[in-house]
């Protein structure tokens, strides 16, 4: 008992928490927009057709539960490399990983060998700065967003003043919680600026094809590939396949050359070894299946398509009926952003009452989970929204 006596006690995670807060409220009529999960109509999670049919197939050839590789399935992740980037190259060394945030620690804990901070939006995904400071990085801030504007002069004029081997996180799609992405021409700004000041960027693509097709999602990384410069990128599978609790990831590191990637990839799988020994089976096989089949590869951009159409539909009807309701309140910007959240700036009392008089619970920094909205509850949400401001 004496040896966790000094332990100091953390708060609950804002998000977990707060999922745990809602399962325990008793209202019949409580709402959740809190998660990251896609929701559908019925505002249920979907197992996927595509999922259903190539577990069908597994169950029937009993495929084997043996070890990966430390690095994961090379199929897997070689059908991964081939959804991100279009190809798959020698100078990428590329591993399946637990989910996108073990690869986003991975990529931190790879990070130190060379540089001791990683240049994070202002505004991100509250996660990040856990991963990245357990991972031993300092996170200081870079201008990403301010008052439902993206600021890219603020952020590419920061970028130029950050020290040379520096990180910068960068969102590669459905920016987490903002929903607002770089333009075509803002990425081929942000790539010449890294360059020119020796930055390495980390992507975190964790929302391919939410925003627009797989492949114009993947905008920015496949950018930065063919200039030929040094990146990483870090994929989750938990949202556009519906597999979250798989925990199907994968990390590249993309070098100069094949060369420069070879004592990388044996650091890269010493951390692995001690730490997780390597990743899940199932996981991968689920998800290579569906790539390697075209004919379920089809099956499954097509159910991705109909995710990516409810989440442009609700986020419209969503900012009509604010800019209805409350004309003053600047709701307008929101229908531009992308993927599952939007930013409502709403303030932590405005929340609360929000979530104790109404029974909508919303993330206590005012990130809205928009699939959380139904034909069922729109009216009642976005008055409550109203009364709560
Ligand atoms: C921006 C961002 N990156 C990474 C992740 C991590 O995904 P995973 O569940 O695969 O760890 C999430 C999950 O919500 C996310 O929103």
């Amino acid at each position: 008992m004496r040896f966790f006596e000094q332990i100091t006690q953390l708060p609950p995670d804002p998000i977990f928490g707060l999922s745990a807060a809602f399962k325990a409220d008793p209202r019949p009529n409580k709402h959740s927009f809190i998660v990251g999960y896609f929701c559908d109509e019925n505002l249920q999670t979907p197992l996927l057709d595509s999922v259903v049919e190539i577990e069908r197939r597994l169950a029937e050839e009993k495929h084997k539960r043996e070890y990966l590789p430390i690095d994961g399935d090379p199929e897997y992740v070689e059908a991964i490399a081939n959804l991100v980037f279009g190809k798959t190259e020698e100078r990428i060394c590329g591993a399946q990983t637990i989910g996108g945030t073990g690869a986003l620690f991975l990529a931190g804990k790879l990070a130190k060998l060379w540089t001791d901070q990683i240049a994070i939006s202002n505004i991100t995904w509250a996660n990040h700065w856990k991963i990245f400071t357990l991972a031993g990085l300092q996170t200081p801030k870079y201008p990403y967003y301010e008052k439902k504007e993206l600021q890219f002069e603020k952020m590419v004029e920061h970028f130029s003043t950050l020290p040379e081997n520096s990180c910068v996180l960068l969102h590669a799609t459905c920016h987490n919680p903002t929903g607002f992405d770089l333009t075509k021409d803002q990425w081929k700004r942000l790539q010449e600026v890294t360059e020119k000041h020796h930055l390495f960027p980390i992507f975190d693509l964790a929302y391919q094809g939410f925003a627009s097709n797989p492949e114009e999602d993947a905008y920015g990384p496949r950018l930065f590939l063919e200039k030929g410069g040094e990146f990483a990128l870090t994929y989750s599978c938990a949202k556009n396949f519906s597999l979250y609790g798989e925990r199907a990831g994968a990390l590249f590191v993309v070098g100069e050359s094949p060369q420069k990637i070879k004592a990388l990839r044996t650091q890269l799988k010493a951390f692995i070894r001690a730490s997780y020994s390597n990743p899940p089976v199932h996981a991968a096989s689920i998800v290579k299946g569906i790539l390697q089949d075209g004919v379920l590869q089809g099956k499954w951009l097509s159910e991705l398509a109909a995710m990516r159409e409810r989440v442009q539909k609700v986020r419209n009807e969503f900012v009509d009926l604010m800019v209805k309701k409350d004309p003053e309140g600047n709701w307008e910007p929101i229908r531009k952003g992308n993927g599952l959240f939007c930013y409502s700036e709403l303030s932590k009392t405005a929340v609360e009452t929000l979530r104790e008089k109404h029974g909508f619970y919303i993330a206590g920094d005012g990130r809205i989970n928009v699939t959380g909205i139904s034909q069922e509850n729109i009216e009642a949400f976005t008055d409550a929204i109203v009364s709560s401001k």
